[in-house]
C-alpha cells in the first residue's frame, strides 16, 4: 500500500503528448507537424544568431547569479513594454503597466490567472472555439470555469465574424475573454485591425476584461502589425492583460521566458496590482529564471541587435509563409481534390487543416506524420525533404 495509490495515470497531453510519442517512434521517415517549434528546410530548430552572440557577452561578463526581483528585472519590463505596446503607448502608460517577467507565455497566463482568483475570485473565462488545448488546463487549475465564444467556421477556414462579435456581446461585465492576439493557436485565422477595433468597442461597452495571449508577435505581419490588437485595446484605454512568450520569436523555447503585462487604470492602482502578482509569485515559483530575459533585454536595448533579431524573425517568418504556399501545391500535384489554398491565408505556425481525428490516426500510424488530433498542423515542421511525403500520404487518407 503506498501513499501515492490515489494518483492515477493522467491522459497524454494533447501536444507534449505526442511530442513524447514522436520521439519513442523508429520509423526513418517520421515527421513532427506536432508542437509548435519552429524548424528550418534541414528540419532543426535554430539558434538565432543574435541570441547566440549574446549568449557569449554573457558568459564573458559572468554576471551574478544572486535572486532576480519577484517580478524580474526591471530592463527586462521596460524592454518587453516597448516591444509589445511600442514606445510611444509604452511611454504615455508608464508606471500604469505592470510588468512580471516570467517562466514561458505559459507562466504568464498562470500567473494571471492565479492574479484574478487571488483578487476576484473565480470567474468565468471565456475562450474561443478552438483554441490552444493548455489554455482550459491553465484557467481551471488556477480556479476559474470556462466559458466558449465562436470563433471559427470550419466551412470558410476563417474567422467567423458574425458570430464571433455575437458572442462578445453576450459576454457580462466583469468576465474575462482570452483572445489570441495573433497567428491564432491552432487555426492560424486571425483578426484584422477593424476587428479589433470593434473586439475594443465592445469590451468597453460591456465591461469584460480582454486577456491576450501574444505567443507569435512576428510571425504574422512583422513585429509592429502584429502588436495591433493589443495596441487598439491598450489605446482605448481599456484595462488589458497581455501575455507574451518569447519561446518562438526568440527560439527561446527551453529557456521559458515571457512576460505578464497588466494595463491598469492608475499609477495608485498598479502598486497594489504588482502586490498582489508578487504574491502569487512568491507562492509558485518565487522569482523567475534570468537567462532567458537577460538575453531579450540585451537584444531589445541595443539597436543593432534589434535589427539583427527582426531579420531573424522575418527569416523565420517567410520560410512558413513559402512553406504555405509550397504545401498547397504539392497537395494539387499529389492529386487532393480539396482546395486547401487557404492554407496561404492563414497567419502563423498552425493551420487547422480539416483532417479529421481518424485521418490524423492514420497518418500517424501508417505514415508516421505527427499531428494533433484537432487535425492543427505546424506548417513550419513540413520541409522540403518531408514535403511530397506529407502530401502524398494526405492523398491516400483524405482521397
Ligand atoms: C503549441 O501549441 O504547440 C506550443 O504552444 C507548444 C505548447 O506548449 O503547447
Amino acid at each position: 500500500m503506498s501513499l501515492f495509490d490515489s494518483a492515477t495515470q493522467a491522459p497524454a497531453d494533447p501536444i507534449l503528448g505526442l511530442s513524447s510519442q514522436f520521439k519513442k517512434d523508429t520509423r526513418e521517415n517520421k515527421v513532427n507537424l506536432g508542437v509548435g517549434v519552429f524548424v528550418d528546410a534541414h528540419g532543426v530548430t535554430p539558434v538565432l544568431p543574435s541570441v547566440l552572440n549574446v549568449e557569449k557577452q554573457l558568459a564573458d561578463a559572468s554576471a551574478s547569479k544572486s535572486y532576480l526581483p519577484m517580478t524580474g528585472s526591471p530592463a527586462y519590463a521596460s524592454a518587453t513594454q516597448n516591444l509589445c505596446f511600442g514606445q510611444s503607448l509604452a511611454s504615455q502608460l508608464d508606471g500604469r503597466i505592470v510588468t512580471a517577467q516570467t517562466p514561458g507565455g505559459t507562466g504568464a497566463l498562470r500567473v494571471a490567472g492565479d492574479f484574478l482568483k487571488r483578487t476576484t475570485g473565480t470567474l468565468p473565462v471565456w475562450l474561443s472555439n478552438p483554441t490552444w488545448a493548455n489554455h482550459k488546463g491553465i484557467f481551471t487549475t488556477a480556479g476559474h470555469t470556462l466559458k466558449e465564444y465562436a470563433y471559427f467556421d470550419s466551412a470558410t477556414n476563417a474567422v467567423d465574424r458574425d458570430a464571433f462579435f455575437a458572442d462578445l456581446q453576450t459576454i457580462p461585465a466583469g468576465d474575462v475573454a482570452v483572445i489570441h492576439a495573433c497567428c491564432h493557436n491552432p487555426t492560424g485565422a486571425d483578426l484584422s485591425a477593424d476587428d479589433w477595433k470593434q473586439v475594443a468597442a465592445i469590451a468597453s461597452d460591456k465591461g469584460w476584461l480582454p486577456l491576450l495571449d501574444f505567443a507569435y508577435q512576428g510571425f504574422g505581419e512583422n513585429i509592429d502589425a502584429d502588436a495591433v490588437g493589443v495596441r487598439t485595446l491598450a489605446e482605448a484605454g481599456l484595462p488589458v492583460i497581455v501575455c507574451q512568450s518569447f519561446s518562438k520569436n526568440f527560439g527561446l523555447y527551453q529557456d521559458r521566458i515571457g512576460a505578464l503585462h497588466i494595463v491598469c487604470a492608475s499609477t495608485e492602482e498598479a502598486t497594489r496590482v504588482k502586490s498582489q502578482v508578487e504574491l502569487c509569485i512568491r507562492t509558485n515559483y518565487s522569482n523567475p529564471p534570468a537567462h532567458g530575459g537577460a538575453i531579450v533585454t540585451a537584444i531589445l536595448n541595443d539597436p543593432t541587435l534589434t535589427s539583427q533579431w527582426d531579420q531573424e524573425v522575418a527569416g523565420m517568418r517567410d520560410r512558413i509563409k513559402t512553406t504555405r504556399a509550397d504545401f498547397v501545391s504539392a497537395l494539387q500535384q499529389a492529386g487532393v481534390s480539396r482546395d486547401f489554398s487557404f492554407l496561404m491565408d492563414q497567419k502563423g505556425m498552425f493551420s487547422f487543416t480539416g483532417i479529421t481525428v481518424e485521418q490524423v490516426t492514420r497518418l500517424r500510424e501508417e505514415f508516421a506524420i505527427y499531428m494533433v488530433n484537432s487535425g492543427r498542423i505546424n506548417v513550419a515542421g513540413i520541409t522540403p525533404s518531408n514535403l511530397t511525403q506529407v502530401a502524398g500520404a494526405i492523398k491516400t487518407v483524405i482521397g
